[in-house]
């Protein structure tokens, strides 16, 4: 059987915990491919709410499996927490959450090095989310780091003793910060012998036989594509592939096993932390939809910049990931608008494009809107399609047309139940 993707299209939290987590019982294994504690998807049913960071969103749901696969940064202590705060609600996950051992593991000293990193740029910073993300990458490329699969294996205090001096010495060359390591460390320490209780595996045997025996898997990406270290706004991007790709090198998978790509946009867009953001609205409209859309961090809290959707920056989305259904979401929050706009073109010096270009983080980019009327009332009561009203048909038939994909679901509310399949066999 297939593995099947879902990813983010714009600057992550477009909604994709929620999509997982409702997608995941036609599925056997969920796994994540890439990022770690940087990532926040929550989930909302039963009343309830949950943030998983590093856990795969399909762990709420029985007889399916959960990987962490290799392409993901662990950090223990982070993962520690998620697993008490599921017992405490008493969802097990004994035997049906698996670690990649060759995924690798987030040390104390690479959050204190992002911090230190970040501190130094001053105005330039990355706005990181400080949990490691990209000293932990820079390990794993500069082959320093260490493995879940090393944690049992002799020599590791050695290792992980050598990599945290290492660190230390670079923290010398910065702007000093403030840590408590040895408070830290002792956390760490304690927070791998929750990991070990944990099954490993080696994933991509693990998945491919798996596959081979006619599994279906989901693979559920974090971040966004517009954060992808080789396509996304760099250097204001995360330090992981994002993309389609990075499911390949994040599970071991070969491409031709891929075949659903869902790629997820909100109705509109947000981006948390620094970087350009063409249509960002630093006015009143952008006040609410931060308000409407409760557009603050799942996993710092940090308020997140609001703006219109962006047509162009969505198509190279599309492009990059070879999307195969759009899953829109939040499109409650643009009830009350009597007028919503979608950016179709950029004006750039003079000249009118739709691709994106190079020197984005320092050209001036005027996005050319299409306005788009407001359907001004509330989306609660809309269970099927054909219920939505008629302007919010037009504007999903217009993302579809300048897309060239088609919509397969439509989000109306945070909770499990406020998804509207396009069709009844839309899904997968
Ligand atoms: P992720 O990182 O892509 O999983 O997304 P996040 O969980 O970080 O952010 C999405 C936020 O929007 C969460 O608070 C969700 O509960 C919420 N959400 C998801 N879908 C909808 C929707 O259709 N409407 C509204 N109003 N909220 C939604
Ligand atoms: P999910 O999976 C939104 C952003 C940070 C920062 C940049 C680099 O919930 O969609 P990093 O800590 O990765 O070095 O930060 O990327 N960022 C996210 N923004 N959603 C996320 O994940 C993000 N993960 C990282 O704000 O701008
Ligand atoms: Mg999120």
């Amino acid at each position: 059987m297939a593995v099947d993707v879902i990813l983010g299209l714009q600057w992550g939290d477009e909604g994709k915990g929620k999509i997982v987590d409702y997608l995941a019982p036609q599925y056997d294994i969920v796994a994540r491919f890439q990022g770690g504690p940087n990532a926040g998807h929550t989930l909302k049913f039963d009343g309830k709410k949950f943030v998983l960071h590093t856990i795969p969103s399909g762990i709420f749901r029985e007889d399916l499996l959960n990987l962490i696969g290799n392409g993901v940064v662990i950090d223990p202590i982070t993962l520690e927490k998620e697993l008490l705060a599921l017992e405490s609600t008493g969802v097990s996950y004994q035997g049906r959450l698996l670690v990649a051992r060759k995924a690798h593991l987030i040390l104390p000293t690479h959050r204190y090095l992002d911090a230190a990193s970040e501190n130094a740029k001053g105005k330039a910073k990355i706005g990181s989310t400080l949990k490691g993300i990209g000293p932990t990458y820079m390990d794993k490329t500069g082959r320093n780091g260490l493995r879940v699969g090393d944690i049992e294996r002799e020599g590791f205090l050695k290792k992980y003793n050598a990599l945290k001096e290492k660190h230390l010495n670079l923290i010398r060359l910065y702007p000093d910060i403030d840590f408590d390591l040895a408070a830290e460390e002792e956390r760490w320490m304690a927070s791998l012998e929750k990991l070990k209780q944990l099954q490993t595996v080696e994933g991509e045997y693990f998945l491919n036989e798996q596959i081979k025996a006619g599994k279906k898997v989901l693979a559920e990406g974090a971040q966004g594509t517009m954060l992808d270290i080789d396509f996304g706004t760099y250097p204001y991007v995360t330090s992981s592939n994002t993309i389609t790709a990075g499911v390949c090198t994040g599970l071991g998978i070969a491409p031709h096993l891929i075949k659903e790509v869902i790629g997820i946009t909100k109705a509109y867009c947000t981006r948390v932390g620094s970087g350009p953001f063409p249509t960002e609205l630093d006015n009143e409209d952008g006040e609410f939809l931060r308000k409407e859309g409760a557009e603050f961090g799942a996993t710092t809290g940090r308020p997140r910049r609001c703006g219109w959707i962006d047509l162009p920056q969505v198509r190279y989305t599309v492009l990059l990931n070879g999307v195969t259904q759009l899953v829109v979401t939040k499109v409650d929050v643009l009830n009350k608008f009597k007028e919503i706009k979608l950016a179709t073109k950029y004006q750039i010096g003079g000249e009118e494009t739709t691709d994106l270009p190079f020197d984005i983080c320092d050209v001036e980019i005027t996005p050319v809107y299409e306005p788009h009327p407001g359907w001004e009332q509330s989306l609660d009561d809309v269970q099927t399609y054909d219920q939505l009203p008629t302007a919010v048909q037009t504007y999903l038939s217009r993302l579809e047309d300048y897309l060239e994909v088609p919509v397969s679901m439509v989000s109306t509310g945070p909770e499990r139940r406020k998804l509207i399949l396009k069709e009844a066999t839309a899904t997968v």
